[in-house]
């Protein structure tokens, strides 16, 4: 590999004023030129080029809208590469970066030693519904509610993927205070099933929610939202209920069913693909800009196991404002899978088995 040629600039201030734009002119197109055979010097070589199995890169069909066929696309795409081109020549199509995510994960935890793997990773080994709420906690907290405010929590879209998919790890993005994480824990029940249910939030809500839920959440306490003992409240009265009145049993206090996961979606979802934590069924229903979920479905997607199913809220609703819409619609596209629309949610076909990627024959 040729060294790097040396930045232009630095050269040029030495000339006498005059010469200068055309010395810049022709710097910049000696170091394109460069770039570019250095570029075929690379492709024309027998090296085989590195698998593409660690990641999906989809190029989008935008190469139209880059500069004049310099070929700046393809040396923006390294870093070294893109440094070297200037301004005038970046492009402006995205870099192909915004479509590539990690896409292989841990070796996979069994599902049964899910819940100990997580509550010893994030809770010292604790359940952290050990002696809980404690006094000074409940009394900041609104009496706890079985079924507590949602939104669409519980439209048929759950009852009907959980028997189809007979899960044993959910995974749901956004929780807020357990309403669509309830209903699922009592429809699996109803079907004899215990599915870990992993509830990824932030637990603070969004800016200024209470504005508009000030009757179903706790006051803040110190800039604290409490959405998590909240959230943890409610948990412990629905498995009460269930358990008929009593108090929830040992060892639902102990080995927990439905586990908050008190972070960021990306940084949770990263976390469980690195300790190999995968899902059947994925519900996302967090941050509803484009970004957020855009990056929410492609970061799940990596730890949901072959065969398992995604969906989502807000397909149709004004809350998605396009945002979740176009994130949906454009993943599907990518990976080559179909999006059903179902009530407020929309579900995408099961995941392929490995090596069978849907979207092999869309890529260019
Ligand atoms: C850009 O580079 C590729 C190889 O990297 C080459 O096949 C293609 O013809 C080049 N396009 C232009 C417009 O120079
Ligand atoms: C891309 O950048 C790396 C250093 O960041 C360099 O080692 C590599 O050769 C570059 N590849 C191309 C094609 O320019
Ligand atoms: C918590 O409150 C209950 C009654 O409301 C009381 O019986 C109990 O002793 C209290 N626990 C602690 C640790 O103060
Ligand atoms: C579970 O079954 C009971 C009894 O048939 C029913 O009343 C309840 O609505 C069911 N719950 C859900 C969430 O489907």
């Amino acid at each position: 590999m040729k060294p790097r040629p040396p930045a232009g600039a630095s050269s040029a201030s030495a000339a006498p004023g005059r010469l200068r734009p055309h010395l810049a002119r022709l710097v910049s197109f000696l170091i394109v030129f460069a770039v570019g055979y250095s570029l075929g010097l690379l492709s024309s070589s027998t090296r085989p080029s590195p698998r593409p199995s660690q990641t999906t890169i989809i190029r989008p069909h935008a190469v139209h809208l880059t500069d004049g066929g310099s070929n700046a696309s393809q040396a923006a795409s390294n870093g070294t590469g893109a440094a070297a081109v200037s301004s005038s020549s970046y492009p402006r199509s995205p870099p192909h970066d915004l479509f590539r995510f990690k896409e292989e994960c841990g070796e996979p935890v069994p599902s049964d030693a899910v819940v100990r793997t997580l509550l010893d990773k994030l809770f010292d080994g604790e359940s952290p519904y050990a002696g809980f709420p404690p006094n000074h906690t409940a009394a900041l907290l609104h009496p706890a509610a079985a079924r507590p405010r949602g939104w669409g929590s519980t439209g048929a879209v759950f009852a009907e993927l959980i028997e189809e998919v007979r899960p044993e790890v959910i995974v749901e993005l956004g929780a807020f205070l357990g309403a669509s994480a309830l209903h699922m824990a009592a429809v699996s029940r109803n079907l004899s099933l215990s599915p870990a249910i992993l509830c990824i939030d932030d637990f603070r809500g969004w800016p200024a929610f209470r504005d508009r839920f000030r009757r179903d959440v706790p006051a803040q306490r110190h800039g604290d939202a409490l959405l998590l003992p909240q959230f943890m409240s409610n948990v412990v009265a629905a498995a009460a209920a269930a358990a008929g009145g009593a108090e929830a049993d040992d060892d639902a206090v102990s080995r927990p069913r439905v586990l908050p996961l008190p972070f960021s979606t990306a940084s949770a979802l990263r976390a469980l693909c690195e300790w190999g934590v995968y899902a059947d069924l994925i519900e996302v229903d967090a941050g509803h800009d484009f970004h957020s979920a855009w990056a929410d479905i492609n970061l799940a997607w990596a730890v949901l196991r072959p065969g398992g199913v995604m969906f989502g809220h807000d397909y149709f609703t004004s809350a998605d404002d396009r945002g979740v819409r176009r994130a949906v619609t454009l993943f599907a596209r990518v990976k080559g899978l179909a999006v059903r629309p179902h009530g407020q949610h929309w579900v995408l076909s099961p995941k392929p088995p490995r090596g069978r990627r849907g979207d092999d024959a869309r890529r260019r």
